[in-house]
C-alpha cells in the first residue's frame, strides 16, 4: 500500500531522500576574509567543454551566498569520508568574518584561477565564477557558475573510474533529522551495470536527418552513443547550415566534433568500447 506524505517545511530533507554530494564551498567576503561551509544542492550543467557550469542552491542569508553575490568567485571542494568531522565543523553558525577552516584539520592552498582558497585535503575541486544569480521567492538563491578549472590530486586524473571512486572515497550525504543529526554513508559494496545496446529495430529511430549526410559521416554518427545521437545530429546540421553548407560530410562531422572538444581520440573511445554482455 502506498500513502501520500504531508509536504512540510524542509520536506526535501526530512521526508524525501536525496543521496547527495558532500562539498565544502570556500569564498571570500568583500573584505577578503575566508568563509567555508558545506553545500550539497549542486549539479552540473552543459555536457560540452565550451560552457561547463555548476548550479548551486543556497539560503539567501548564508554567508556563502552573500559572499558570492559580492565577489562572484567560489571553490567547490569535495572532501573524502576521512574528513566528515571537519566538514561538519564548517557547518556551525559562526559569525561573519570567521574562517571556519581554522577550526578544522583542513589546509588552505591557493586556487589556480580564482581568489578564494582551495582545500589541500580535498581530492576533487572545482573553481567557479558566478554568471547568473537567481533569487527565488522566499529564501532560496540559485547560482549558475562558470567552471574555471577542475582540479584533482594528480594521480587521479589518468586513473580508471573504479579505482578513482575507491581512492577518492567521497562520502554520500543522506540528509538530516531536525537540522541536528546529519547522516552520511561511505562506499561499501559497489556494483557496475552495463548499459545495454539499443535493440536493432530501434537503432537511430529517434534521429531525423534534415540534410544529406554522406555515408562516412552517417557511419560515424551511428557510433555516437544513442542517448546523445539526436543532439549531435541536430547540432552538427545547425553547424553545417551556419557554415553555408547543405550536406554533412565526414570532414564536417569531425571538424564540428573537434570544435566541441571531442577529439578523434575521445570519439575512438566510444567506437572501441567493447560490450561484455
Ligand atoms: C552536509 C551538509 C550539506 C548542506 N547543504 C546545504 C545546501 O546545499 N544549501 C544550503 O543552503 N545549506 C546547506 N547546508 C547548511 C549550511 O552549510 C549551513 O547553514 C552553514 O552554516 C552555512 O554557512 P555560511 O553562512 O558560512 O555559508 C548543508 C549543511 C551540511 C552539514
Amino acid at each position: 500500500m502506498k500513502k501520500e506524505a504531508k509536504i512540510r517545511p524542509f520536506w526535501y530533507s526530512d521526508i524525501w531522500l536525496f543521496p547527495k554530494l558532500i562539498t565544502v564551498i570556500t569564498t571570500l567576503d568583500s573584505e577578503g576574509r575566508v568563509n567555508a561551509a558545506p553545500y550539497s544542492h549542486i549539479m552540473q550543467y552543459d555536457v560540452m567543454p565550451k560552457h561547463p557550469r555548476m548550479i548551486v542552491g543556497f539560503r539567501q542569508d548564508s554567508h556563502t551566498f552573500q559572499n558570492i553575490c559580492a565577489t562572484k568567485e567560489f571553490v567547490v571542494n569535495c572532501p573524502s569520508a576521512d574528513h566528515l568531522d571537519d566538514m561538519m565543523e564548517t557547518a556551525r553558525f559562526y559569525p561573519a568574518g570567521v574562517n571556519e577552516l581554522e577550526h578544522t584539520r583542513f589546509t588552505m592552498i591557493p586556487s589556480l584561477h580564482v581568489r578564494p582558497p582551495s582545500i589541500q585535503e580535498c581530492p576533487q575541486i572545482a573553481e567557479c565564477e558566478a554568471e547568473e544569480i537567481i533569487r527565488l521567492e522566499k529564501s532560496s538563491g540559485i547560482v549558475i557558475a562558470r567552471i574555471k578549472a577542475l582540479v584533482f590530486d594528480e594521480e587521479l586524473i589518468e586513473m580508471g573510474r573504479e579505482d578513482r571512486i575507491r581512492r577518492m572515497n567521497l562520502p554520500i550525504g543522506l540528509g538530516d533529522e531536525d537540522r541536528m543529526d546529519y547522516f552520511h554513508t561511505t562506499l561499501g559494496h559497489m556494483t557496475k551495470h552495463q548499459l545495454g545496446e539499443t535493440p536493432d529495430g530501434f537503432k537511430g529511430g529517434e534521429v531525423q536527418l534534415h540534410m544529406t549526410w554522406d555515408a562516412d559521416a552517417l557511419q560515424s554518427l551511428m557510433t555516437i552513443p544513442p542517448m546523445v545521437r539526436k543532439m549531435v545530429t541536430d547540432q552538427t546540421e545547425a553547424w553545417c547550415r551556419d557554415k553555408g553548407g547543405d550536406k554533412v560530410t565526414l570532414a564536417h562531422f569531425n571538424a564540428f566534433a573537434e570544435e566541441q572538444g571531442m577529439t578523434p581520440e575521445l570519439l575512438d573511445r566510444f567506437r572501441k568500447k567493447k560490450r561484455t554482455a
